[in-house]
């Protein structure tokens, strides 16, 4: 069992929130293979201890294209998270503002854009998928630029919908799902008066907008399925480069010829991801598949990562091992469904507290000073991350 803040803040939000939206936030693929591997490779990468070389002088902050993080770590677009909390983005936009991080609004957001941006001095990040309607992903492209983002990242790794078993258990999905929705909701008063009742209107905000119409819950996985491309490659994406001004940041690489093609491409960056598990499970947990790919591009552009990250210890593992940076999800949505804004506030503070700890004992005084020196990775894992570096051809 690991043990952290993230753990206490999930069993919070499994008591608080409706077993359809724990199970959707806290499920994976398929057998959750991937799911477990992300979180058990990372916590069994050992850090390596050096002691007094005087730390008093240590910093934790890092840049990204030019903009300030106080911590390496940013917030993970994550769909449906105004289900978690009442208007969740908005907190949790406004929880990583205070903490000096980027917040990331996904496509399929509850709060439109227009809502979320405005309500922090910070630019948002925005997420979007490739989808069948290219006018939707034009319409989304202009309004965030509208709303003043600057950087885009594009999710290329759902093509198609990894099956997650646990939506059609929990009633996210499923026969008669709109039924045991609701009876869930009655069965947790919290939740349906903070957010079920006080937090409407509950449907896909940026979707909406562009459709004129409301798109609810029921829509979500139909819109979604109806909207994924397998037919899409690299050259769908080139006007999206020549549209957009900002840095473009690929989410969804896991191996080192697709991290080159996006250097082809001219990406400003690489999200390290297979969707958190909830993809092609049985793939590599994003830790093992790091190392070969910042062999392969480290350097051409910026490489970020996410999936099991649960402690300022996994901030610490993943930037030794080439991160830039890294990127939660679960982790801050579980604080957002226990506590709302206060709780991710308090998560974001525990990651820097943990962080601080784990470089003052590994020696290692800024982030940009992190690398494989300050892990001593135990022998079965350095055999399979040398393997995996071999094979980049
Ligand atoms: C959407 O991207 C999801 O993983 O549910």
């Amino acid at each position: 069992m690991i043990i952290s803040a993230s753990t206490d803040y999930r069993e919070a939000a499994r008591r608080k929130l409706p077993p359809f939206l724990f199970h959707y936030i806290d499920g994976g693929a398929y057998a959750e293979h991937t799911l477990r591997r992300n979180v058990g490779d990372l916590a069994d990468i050992a850090l390596r201890q050096r002691v007094l070389r005087n730390m008093s002088d240590l910093s934790v902050n890092t840049e990204l294209w030019g903009e300030k993080l106080d911590i390496p770590v940013v917030l993970a677009p994550v769909g449906l998270t105004g289900m978690f909390a009442r208007r969740g983005e908005v907190q949790a936009a406004r929880a990583a503002t205070r903490k000096g991080v980027p917040f990331t609004l996904s496509t399929v957001s509850v709060c439109p854009i227009e809502e979320v941006a405005p309500a922090i001095e910070r630019p948002i990040w925005f997420q979007l998928y490739v989808l069948r309607d290219r006018g939707f992903m034009k319409n989304a492209l202009e309004r965030a630029q509208a709303a003043g983002v600057k950087t885009l990242v594009f999710t290329v790794d759902m093509p198609v919908p990894g099956a997650r078993y646990r939506d059609a258990h929990s009633g996210m999905s499923g026969p008669h799902a709109e039924f045991r929705r609701l009876l869930q909701a009655v069965t947790h008063p919290a939740w349906a008066w903070d957010v079920g009742v006080n937090g409407r209107p509950h449907d896909l905000g940026n979707v909406s907008r562009y459709l004129g119409k409301a798109t609810g819950l029921k829509d979500y996985i139909g819109w979604l399925g109806a909207n994924f491309d397998p037919s899409i490659s690299w050259q769908d994406l080139e006007w999206i480069r020549d549209f957009w001004k900002g840095p473009i940041v690929i989410k969804g690489i896991l191996d080192p010829a697709d991290a080159r093609d996006a250097v082809g491409f001219g990406a400003d960056g690489i999200i390290v991801s297979n969707h958190g598990g909830r993809q092609l499970d049985g793939v590599l947990s994003s830790v093992r598949a790091l190392p070969a790919i910042a062999e392969a591009v480290g350097g051409d552009l910026k490489i970020l990562v996410d999936g099991g990250v649960r402690t300022g210890l996994d901030v610490v593992r993943l930037i030794a091992l080439g991160a830039d940076a890294v990127l939660i999800g679960r982790a801050f949505v579980y604080a957002l469904a226990a506590a709302g804004e206060a709780g991710v506030v308090n998560l974001l503070e525990l990651f820097e507290k943990e962080l601080r700890v784990a470089m003052t004992l590994t020696g290692v005084k800024s982030i940009a000073e992190l690398d494989r020196s300050s892990l001593a990775i135990d022998p079965e894992l350095t055999k399979a991350i040398a393997a995996e570096v071999k094979q980049v051809p």
